[in-house]
């Protein structure tokens, strides 16, 4: 087991969760970042920061090719803190904003932006040890992690806790729906 000393020490520790929408991923992976002193790596806040970056700059993502070009020329940093800098500004506070919302998981399912995402962070933990959770983690982004977590559980276990987090104006049954078309797809 690899000792963790702090956030820079020389090798760099790779945690991976992977799992369904509502089952922890997020809660556990920041609280053993804050333990173990090390970044929490929240994967959808990069498809997010693109999303706002396609809208902003009003692309059309049912272009492929141009939104991946477009991708591509975008600069995006990644803080030790967890927050996302897009082309020099700080867009951590817009990642939930409802357009995005409603366009990130289309931009997500561009094979390319995939690529373009996965290498990103790959590259950022040639500096940092992290704890990353989301979809892929565990089989395509980060295989050799030390570490691999699959969390799972009921979709009502899962729709409960979306519901009780109250971010939502959805009704439950509305949510545990959404969560089981989710898993479809
Ligand atoms: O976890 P989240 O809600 O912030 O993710 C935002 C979107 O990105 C969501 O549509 C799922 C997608 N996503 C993905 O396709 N692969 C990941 N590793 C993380 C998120």
């Amino acid at each position: 087991m690899l000792a963790v000393k702090g956030r820079f020490q020389e090798i760099n520790m790779i945690i991976a969760i992977d799992g369904p929408a509502g089952t922890g991923k997020s809660t556990i992976a920041s609280m053993i970042a804050e333990k173990l002193n090390i970044t929490f790596l929240n994967s959808g806040g990069f498809y997010r920061t693109l999303t706002i970056a396609i809208l902003d700059a009003g692309i059309d993502y049912k272009d492929e090719k141009a939104t991946v070009d477009f991708c591509k020329q975008q600069k995006i940093e990644y803080t030790k803190e967890s927050h996302f800098i897009l082309n020099g500004t700080d867009v951590t506070a817009h990642l939930h904003d409802d357009r995005v919302a409603a366009n990130v998981s289309q931009v997500s399912s561009i094979v390319e932006v995939r690529h373009f995402v996965n290498d990103l962070m790959r590259e950022i933990t040639k500096s940092l040890s992290i704890v990353c959770e989301g979809r892929d983690m565990t089989t395509v982004v980060f295989p050799m992690a030390e570490y691999k977590v699959y969390l799972d559980a009921s979709s009502e276990v899962r729709a409960q806790r979306r519901f009780d987090q109250g971010v939502s104006d959805m009704t439950f049954e509305e949510i545990k729906a959404a969560i089981e078309k989710r898993d479809e797809m």
